[in-house]
């Protein structure tokens, strides 16, 4: 079978217009701030299901697609430490398995009082879907901290010019 469809080859990609995302190929208009509290309470919800036995720091990730889906995933640890998952690239990639590459939202939260933003490591990945897409980060207090990805990680890596496609 061919690799799966990349971003790059068709997928559809959400545009920027304040605070309003415009998605290119569903023709979708999503105001995020509609979405926010949804979007909180699936990260919230999620965190409850975390597999962090080593840490014991459970976190909840939900990410929103231009299509106004959300996708919601908790972190999932390993005793080889290093291989363990973060909420936010779990998140992601339950909207990539679910056929949407198009992210222009993502809330993470953390129980704790102040909000924490996410890894380098999540903010590498995230910006392969969207390096526009809001960050929204709560905890357990009133503090919101948002911002535009590419805010948290300027210059992301890219591959450019992008790799000619395999051939089927
Ligand atoms: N963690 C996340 O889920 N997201 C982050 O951005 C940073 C850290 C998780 C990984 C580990 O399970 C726990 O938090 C403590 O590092």
């Amino acid at each position: 079978m061919a690799c799966a469809r990349g971003h790059r080859e068709g997928f559809s990609r959400a545009y920027r217009h304040g605070d309003e995302y415009f998605d290119h190929m569903t023709r979708n208009r999503i105001l995020i701030k509609d979405m926010e509290e949804e979007l909180y309470e699936a990260a919230r919800r999620v965190s409850e299901l975390a597999y962090c036995p080593y840490s014991k720091f459970p976190v909840g990730a939900a990410v929103l697609s231009a299509d106004g889906k959300i996708f919601a995933a908790p972190n999932i640890e390993n005793a080889s430490y290093s291989v363990t998952i973060c909420a936010e690239r779990n998140a992601a990639a339950q909207a990539i398995a679910a056929g949407t590459t198009s992210i222009v939202a993502l809330a993470l939260y953390t129980r704790t009082p102040t909000p924490s933003t996410p890894c380098g490591t999540c903010r590498q990945f995230l910006s392969e879907f969207n390096a526009e897409m809001e960050v929204l980060c709560i905890a357990d207090g009133e503090e919101v901290l948002r911002f535009i990805l590419k805010e948290l990680l300027p210059k992301a890596f890219t591959i450019s010019p992008h790799p000619p496609a395999p051939s089927p």
